[in-house]
């Protein structure tokens, strides 16, 4: 008896927890969720105004079928169960009409579709290039123009174009920032061109958004808007070479980081860390987060990440590397440097 009351107990919970969910799903009050429903450039307006405009030929159908079938079930219920009610075998016109309205709602959803397909699929010709190739489990950006590479965090100047070539280093993945619109397969061996571009200065969150293995929940990325003059002196400090080791422990930080197996999967441009399978650390110190955007970018996260990385992110190539607390120390100093 106590038994089945916990039970009912344990369901009444699992609803209360479902309700508040689904709460807290419609109304958008998780964190940082970005929405298709805020966009902020105009290929993300342009998809979310098709969502408006099928929702609302959608709802339409679906209240007047509704109203009909209401009206159906009270008007011409059996009042008397033994009458047998008139027989009919069809009706031409009824049909007829009901199929062509189908049709030509189908057909304008099409029509609009493929219209919106036309105007967001390729950016506009002044469009700045930028390489995105996802890697398990982070993103890789390079800016072939400029010559910067960076990870996780995509800045880019407000109002500009992008032309996104999306790309995979391993798997499939596909880059989605839910604010500037849809999402694009970064696939090995091909390059998918996607319109990126942001009206609105600010940070906006995205994700990968295709199965790629068990961190695929953990690569996440950012898109920083900033202003034209701000971008400016961000590409000159992504261009500048890399900081010299200002002190004791940044320098033993630096001789453990080119003594250790980092070099063999990171690049310092102007040291002979020159490895390709990591991201790019020349100005790691820059970036707000790290870990493909799951640890804010601050001394005890990087050194919970140097001295555990499958801890903080499941499956991670980069391995316990059972470095001393002195030489995470001497690292932290050394990478927080790297600004
Ligand atoms: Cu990459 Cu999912």
């Amino acid at each position: 008896m106590a038994q089945g009351h916990g039970e009912a107990r344990g369901r009444t919970g699992r609803w209360t927890k479902g309700v508040l969910l689904l709460g807290g799903w419609l109304t958008g009050c998780a964190a940082q969720s970005p929405s298709i429903l805020a966009p902020v450039s105009p290929k993300g307006r342009a998809e979310a105004e098709l969502f408006w405009f099928i929702l609302l030929i959608t709802a339409g159908v679906f209240i007047l079928v509704e109203t009909l079938l209401l009206y159906a079930v009270f008007r011409f219920r059996a009042r008397d169960p033994q009458a047998v009610p008139p027989q009919i075998h069809g009706n031409n016109a009824l049909e007829i009409s009901w199929t062509t309205a189908t049709a030509v709602g189908l057909a304008v959803i099409f029509a609009m579709t493929w219209r919106t397909m036309a105007a967001t699929s390729q950016p506009p010709a002044d469009a700045m290039p930028v390489k995105v190739i996802g890697h398990q489990w982070w993103w890789e950006f390079q800016y072939p123009t400029l010559g910067i590479t960076t990870a996780n965090e995509l800045v880019i100047p407000v109002g500009q174009p992008i032309r996104a070539i999306v790309t995979s280093a391993d798997v499939i993945h596909s880059f989605w920032v839910p604010q500037l619109g849809g999402k694009m397969d970064a696939i090995p061996g091909r390059e998918n061109t996607l319109w990126l571009q942001a009206d609105v200065e600010g940070v906006y969150y995205g994700q990968c958004a295709e199965l790629c293995g068990i961190s695929h929940a953990n690569m996440r990325l950012q898109v920083r808007v900033v202003s034209a003059s701000e971008f400016q002196r961000w590409v000159e400090a992504q261009r500048a070479p890399v900081a010299q080791p200002a002190d004791s422990l940044t320098q033993q930080g630096y001789q453990i980081f080119m003594s250790k197996a980092c070099v063999g999967c990171h690049t310092i441009d102007g040291t002979p860390a020159q490895g390709k399978v990591g991201p790019n650390l020349t100005h790691v110190g820059s970036r707000t987060t790290i870990a493909a955007g799951l640890l804010e970018n601050t001394p005890e996260n990087m050194a919970r990440w140097l001295e555990d990385p499958p801890a903080v992110k499941p499956g991670s190539l980069m391995p316990r590397l059972g470095l001393t607390p002195d030489e995470i120390q001497a690292l932290v100093a050394f990478l927080s440097s790297l600004k």
